[in-house]
C-alpha cells in the first residue's frame, strides 16, 4: 500500500530533509501525504487514512542524487503547495477574524496562526535551497524554487519572531483604535470622522486640532517599538541574505536600477507637480491669507484636504479653474439613494463589461463593506483578501457613501479580478507580477471610470474639462511625491542613514524637499510623524503606489488603444471593450510567474516603466496650469524653505540645484523674462461629466 515510495523518502543517507511524524507535529503535516506514481504527492491514496504518518517517527530526506532530480523537486513543489493552501488559509481566516474584530482572543490566534505559516515557510524555504537548480530544464520549477528560499520574517529566531509579530500586532492595532477626543464630547475615529473633517473643514483651527490629535494619538504611541522594529526587520532581512530591511523589499522588482530608476521618474514628473503645487498655493492663499500661506514657501500640511497631504482633492472648491462651471456635487447625489453594496455591484459591472470575471458568492457573503455596528472594533483601512482556495475573496472596508469611496472600491475590486484570474496558478505565483501590477489593476479602471457615463451618478454632471483634469491631477499628480518619499524614509531608516534620533526631523525634511510641505506647529523627536501613515505602522511597503501610478497610465493608454480609442487619452473610457478586456486578462493569468518587464511588454509593448503616458494624459492640464502661474508671475517652488515657529527652526535639507525649485530652474519652464512669457495654449473647453478617479493607497 504504497509502501515502497514512500520509503524512497526515507532513505536516511547524507540526511538533509528530516521530517518528522510525531506529538510536536504541525498540522499541516499531518495531512496524509502519498507519493504517488509519477513521484507526486498523492493525497488520494492511503486505504483507510493510513498514512506514512502511522509511524510514530518518520524520516524523509532526500538523497544527493535527488538533490539533481528535476522530477523529485517537482515532487516536492506539489507537497509545497497542498500543504501551503491550507496554512495560508488558515492564517488569512484568523487574521481575518481579527482586524475584523479585534479582541484579545483573536489576536492570540492570529499570532498562533502567523507562526504555523513561519514555520512553513522556513521549512520549505530552506528545503528548496538544497536542490541544485541549474541543470532544471522547466523555468517554473526553477522561478518557484529559487522564490520559495526568500523566507522573510520566518528567518528570525523563534523567540524574535514571536516578539517581532506582537510588534507588528501592537502597531498596526495602536493605528486601527486610534481615536482623538473632544474636550468636552465624543472621541473620533480616522475613518470616518477625522478624515472627514479634514477634507471639507476650512476652519484652519479645527483642521490643526484634527491634524495634531491624530499624530498624538498614533505616532507618538508606536515611536519607542518602531526603533525595535526597524532592528528585528533588519536582522530578518540579513538572515535572508540582504543588506537591510529595504533591500529585502526592493527586491520584489527583480531588478539592480530600482533606486536609480524611481529617482529619475520622480524627476520627470517633477514639473507636473510643481506647477500644481504653485497653482494650488495660490488658491490657498486666496483663501486662508498671507498669516498661514506664504506665496514663496512650502505649504503648511494641515490645509490640503487630506490627513497626509498625499491627496488634494477634497480641497477642489478651494482652487476649481472655473468656478462658474462647478463639478456635480456627486457625493451629494449618491447619499440616500445609493448603499455601500451598491457600490460593488457597480464596480463589479464594469470588469464583467470588459469580459472578465465576476466575484463569487462567497464575495458577497464574506466581505465586511461597512464599519460594522455592533460594537466590533475593526481596522477600517480598506484591503483586499485572497483566501488561497479559489473560492473565498474578501474585501475589508468601512465604506461612506461618497465619490472617493466609490473610486477606492473600483481600485479594490482590480485586486479581487487579479486574485481570480491567477487562482489556478501555484499559490507561490498568486501575486501580481510585481507588487505595483497589483495596484494598476483597479486604478487603470479609475482612469476609466472618471469617465464612464454609466457610473451612478449618469447624465448628472456636466462640466469643465479642465475641471476635471485639475481634479484628476488633485488625487494623482498631488500623490506623485508622497508616494515617493515614504519609502525614500524607510530606505533610509533600515540602511542607518537616517537614525533613530532624527527620524522625525527626517521625515520633515523629506516632505518639504518632495511635498513641498512644512508642519503647521512645532514637531520634536518625541512625535514620529511617519507613524501617522498606515503602511508605516502596518509595516507594508509604500513604493509600488509610486510605481503603480505611473504604470496605470501606460496600461490605461495600452488598453484604449485595444480598444479602439481615437482622440486624447484623458478622455478615453474602456467600458465595454471585449479587446481591452482580453489583453488585461492576458496579462492577469500571468500572476508573478514571469518577470515583470516580460509581462509589461505582453501589454504595452515596453520593457519599462515609463513616464510618457501620464504626461500625455496631463498634457493639456499641464500647459494650463503654466500659463496661470506665469500670468500670475509665480515663482516654482518653495525658496524660503525653512519652517520656523517662535524659536524652532527646522532645519532644511541640503538641496541640489537641480532638486531645489526655483523660478530659473524648474524643469522647462522659465519664468524669468516676462517678455518672453509662453502663449497661453488654447484652453480645452468640451465639457466632460466625470468625478476624480481615487485609489486607496
Ligand atoms: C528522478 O527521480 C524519479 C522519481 O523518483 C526517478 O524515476 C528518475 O529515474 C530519477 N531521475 C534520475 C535522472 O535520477
Ligand atoms: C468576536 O470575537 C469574539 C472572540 O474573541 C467572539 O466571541 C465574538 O463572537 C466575535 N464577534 C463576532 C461578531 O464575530
Ligand atoms: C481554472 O481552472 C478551472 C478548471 O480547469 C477552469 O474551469 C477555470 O476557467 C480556470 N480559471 C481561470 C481563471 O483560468
Ligand atoms: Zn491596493
Amino acid at each position: 500500500q504504497g509502501q515502497g515510495e514512500v520509503t524512497k523518502w526515507v532513505c536516511p543517507g547524507p540526511s538533509l530533509l528530516v521530517l518528522f511524524c510525531h506529538g510536536q507535529l504541525l498540522p499541516w503535516l499531518r495531512a496524509e501525504v502519498w507519493l504517488g506514481p509519477e513521484g507526486a504527492w498523492d493525497q488520494a491514496r492511503g486505504p483507510g487514512g493510513a498514512g506514512p504518518c502511522q509511524d510514530s517517527t518518520m524520516l524523509i530526506s532526500f538523497s544527493t542524487d535527488e538533490l539533481y532530480n528535476e522530477t523529485v523537486a517537482k515532487a516536492f513543489l506539489q507537497f509545497y503547495e497542498h500543504t501551503a493552501q491550507v496554512v495560508w488559509n488558515q492564517f488569512m481566516e484568523a487574521t481575518w477574524n481579527y482586524v475584523t474584530n479585534i479582541t484579545n482572543k483573536n489576536r492570540e490566534e492570529m499570532l498562533l496562526k502567523d507562526m504555523e505559516r513561519s514555520q512553513h515557510t522556513l521549512y520549505f524555504g530552506t528545503r528548496a535551497h538544497l536542490f541544485k537548480i541549474d541543470d532544471f530544464q522547466d523555468p517554473d520549477v526553477k522561478r518557484m524554487l529559487s522564490k520559495l528560499q526568500n523566507v522573510y520574517k520566518a528567518a528570525l529566531p523563534k523567540d524574535e519572531l514571536q516578539e517581532y509579530n506582537q510588534i507588528l500586532a501592537y502597531m498596526k492595532t495602536t493605528y486601527s483604535m486610534a481615536q482623538v477626543c473632544l474636550s468636552e464630547g465624543p472621541c473620533l475615529p480616522l475613518e470616518p470622522d477625522l478624515e472627514e473633517i479634514m477634507a471639507t473643514s476650512r476652519d484652519q483651527e479645527e483642521l490643526l486640532w484634527a491634524w495634531q490629535g491624530w499624530r498624538d494619538a498614533v505616532g507618538l504611541q508606536v515611536r519607542m517599538t518602531f526603533e525595535r522594529y526597524v532592528q528585528l526587520s533588519n536582522k530578518a532581512a540579513k538572515l535572508n541574505g540582504y543588506k537591510d530591511m529595504g533591500a529585502m523589499w526592493r527586491s520584489a522588482y527583480e531588478s539592480d536600477t530600482l533606486e536609480r530608476d524611481v529617482e529619475q521618474l520622480y524627476e520627470e514628473l517633477q514639473p507636473l507637480y510643481l506647477n500644481l503645487h504653485t497653482y494650488v498655493r495660490r488658491a490657498l492663499y486666496r483663501f486662508y491669507g498671507p498669516q498661514l500661506i506664504n506665496l514663496r514657501g512650502p505649504i503648511p500640511a494641515h490645509v490640503l484636504g487630506n490627513m497626509w497631504a498625499q491627496s488634494w482633492v477634497s480641497i477642489l472648491d478651494l482652487v476649481l479653474p472655473f468656478p462658474e462651471k462647478p463639478p456635480e456635487d456627486v457625493t451629494r447625489i449618491m447619499r440616500g439613494q445609493v448603499r455601500p453594496k451598491k457600490m460593488f455591484q457597480e464596480a463589479e459591472k464594469f470588469f464583467t463589461s470588459l469580459g472578465l470575471l465576476s466575484t463569487p458568492p462567497e464575495f458577497w457573503k464574506n466581505s465586511m463593506m461597512e464599519r460594522p455596528t455592533d460594537g466590533r472594533e475593526v481596522e477600517c483601512h480598506a484591503s483586499a483578501w485572497d483566501f488561497y482556495n479559489g473560492e473565498d475573496f474578501r474585501i475589508k472596508k468601512c465604506t461612506e457613501v461618497t465619490i472617493e469611496d466609490l473610486l477606492s472600491i473600483f481600485h479594490q475590486m482590480g485586486h479581487i479580478q487579479y486574485f481570480l484570474q491567477y487562482k489556478n496558478l501555484s499559490v507561490i505565483f498568486r501575486t501580481g507580477a510585481n507588487p505595483a501590477f497589483e495596484e494598476a489593476v483597479g486604478s487603470v479602471i479609475t482612469l476609466s471610470a472618471s469617465s464612464h457615463s454609466q457610473l451612478l451618478t449618469r447624465g448628472l454632471l456636466s462640466q469643465e474639462e479642465v475641471n476635471v483634469l485639475m481634479s484628476i491631477a488633485l488625487e494623482m499628480v498631488a500623490f506623485i511625491p508622497f508616494a515617493y518619499l515614504v519609502d525614500l524614509f524607510r530606505w533610509k531608516v533600515f540602511d542607518g542613514t537616517i537614525q533613530k534620533a532624527v527620524y522625525n526631523q527626517e521625515w520633515w525634511n523629506l516632505r518639504l524637499k518632495y511635498q513641498g510641505l512644512c508642519p503647521p506647529i512645532p514637531r520634536t523627536e518625541d512625535d514620529f510623524d511617519p507613524g501617522a501613515k498606515f503602511h508605516i505602522s502596518a509595516s507594508m511597503p509604500y513604493i509600488r503606489y509610486f510605481f503603480s501610478l505611473v504604470l496605470q497610465f501606460q496600461f490605461h493608454e495600452a488598453l484604449c488603444k485595444a480598444s479602439g480609442h481615437v482622440g486624447p487619452l484623458h478622455r478615453c473610457n474602456i467600458y465595454n471593450s471585449k479587446n481591452a478586456g482580453k489583453l488585461l486578462e492576458d496579462v492577469l493569468k500571468l500572476g508573478s510567474s514571469k518577470p515583470w518587464p516580460e509581462v509589461l511588454q505582453k501589454i504595452t509593448g515596453e520593457t519599462k516603466v515609463s513616464t510618457k503616458a501620464l504626461m500625455t494624459y496631463f498634457k493639456p492640464l499641464l500647459n494650463w496650469l503654466v500659463t496661470e502661474n506665469v500670468r500670475h508671475g509665480e515663482i516654482l517652488g518653495w525658496p524660503d524653505f525653512s519652517c520656523t515657529f517662535g524659536n524652532l527652526i527646522l532645519i532644511p535639507p541640503p538641496f541640489q540645484p537641480q532638486t531645489l525649485p526655483r523660478a530659473t530652474t524648474a524643469g522647462s519652464h522659465r519664468y524669468t523674462a516676462r517678455s518672453g512669457l509662453p502663449p497661453p495654449p488654447p484652453l480645452p473647453s468640451a465639457p466632460l461629466s466625470h468625478p476624480p478617479p481615487w485609489a486607496r493607497p
